[in-house]
């Protein structure tokens, strides 16, 4: 059995280690929680008791007795606590965005690369972008002609979020657009291929120093289709986290305003049909109240791929997506950051 530890027992990592109990009690992995560690002792010791673990005052103290780590901390803590768990050859499951800064994500993913690891990139394992991907991908209505990708939540320093390291640029590394919107940068990519430009305007209406609260990018592609993205941290408490992704493709318009099943929409000349992505069919051994299944589901299936790949016999176990590909959506973030801060100059990705 693998032994995980928590590293970061705040929202996400409650997230995480909600999922991973429900799968070990499951006896759906062969893993269970068995330490826990935060620099706030109280969330450590609340973490084990939820684990029936132990709640370790230092890092290495928990690096020493685990075999697998999940890095919850906020973003400015990934790197350390990355660099010192790949020392001893643990298995990493490191949240996203890897780094405030794009030299310290390269830092993190060459560290990250040759050992067993994944990304908290969780949207890739959402049935709906995976439909997208597929669809896109086997050109089955012909080519992109555009895409217009629309993200919003409230501005996370108040509501579930409850901290405020996300108004703070040296914690988060900036705002909606790296710290939300990686998922997206990272959906597009792997939905749509890696773009060649970006143009990108930024604003900053709430009064953080150097956290965004709203960003506009225009992606270019080599075969001259592109990409819209509106990312936009808002004040309206009572509308959580909101995805609509539409794309218009040569023989259809294909679109989904929910970011786990769906429906995805797709128009024709035929009129219009629905393809609705599945939950495992294992997620029905979970013993999760009605209300929270999508929120466990959707961390439980990535959380079980990447246990079940450290099991599996053959080479290290690189699971989806890889620091590779959360690296290159970080590039696009840079890119995107340089255009805003050049007046919306274009900044070629090629160059990167
Ligand atoms: N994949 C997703 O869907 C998703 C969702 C939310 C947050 N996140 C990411 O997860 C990370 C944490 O976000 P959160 O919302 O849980 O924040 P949070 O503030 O709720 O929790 C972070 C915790 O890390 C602890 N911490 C900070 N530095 C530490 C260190 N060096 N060692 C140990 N503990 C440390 C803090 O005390 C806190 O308890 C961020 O990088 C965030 O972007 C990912």
């Amino acid at each position: 059995m693998k032994r995980i530890g928590i590293v970061g027992c705040g929202h996400i990592g409650t997230v995480h280690s909600y999922a991973l109990k429900q799968l070990t009690k499951a006896e759906l992995i062969d893993a269970k929680i068995t330490a826990a560690y935060d620099t706030d002792p109280d969330r450590s010791a609340a973490m084990a008791r939820h684990n029936d673990a132990v709640a370790y005052a230092k890092l290495d103290e928990l690096l020493d007795v685990v075999d697998v780590v999940w890095i919850c901390t906020w973003t400015a803590g990934h790197l350390d606590a990355v660099a010192r768990a790949a020392a001893r050859g643990l298995a990493v499951f490191c949240e996203k965005p890897l780094a405030p800064t794009l030299e310290d994500c390269e830092r993190l993913a060459a560290i990250l690369e040759p050992i067993p690891h994944q990304v908290g990139l969780v949207l890739r394992h959402a049935p709906v972008f995976a439909l997208c991907a597929e669809i896109v991908q086997s050109q089955e209505f012909g080519r992109v002609l555009t895409t217009m990708f629309r993200d919003d939540q409230y501005f996370p320093i108040q509501g579930m979020y409850g901290s405020t390291w996300r108004g703070d640029r040296d914690q988060a590394g900036g705002g909606t657009l790296i710290e939300h919107s990686i998922h997206d940068i990272d959906l597009l990519q792997w939905i749509l291929g890696a773009p060649t430009e970006v143009v990108a305007t930024t604003a900053n209406r709430y009064g953080y120093v150097g956290i965004e609260d709203t960003a506009v990018l225009n992606l270019r592609y080599a075969d001259s289709s592109s990409a819209t993205m509106i990312s936009i941290w808002h004040q309206v408490l009572s509308r959580g986290s909101s995805r609509r992704l539409e794309i218009f493709c040569d023989d259809a318009y294909i679109w989904t305003e929910d970011d786990y099943l769906g429906p995805l929409h797709v128009q024709t000349k035929d009129g219009v049909h629905e393809r609705i992505g599945g939950v495992p069919q294992w997620a029905g051994r979970l013993d999760v109240p009605e209300v929270y299944e999508k929120s466990v589901i959707q961390y439980a299936e990535p959380a079980k791929a990447f246990l079940d790949g450290l099991n599996a016999p053959g080479g290290p176990a690189i699971g989806h997506p890889s620091v590779a590909e959360a690296l290159a959506a970080h590039r696009v973030v840079e890119a995107a950051y340089q255009s805003a801060a050049d007046g919306g100059r274009p900044k070629s990705l090629l160059a990167l």
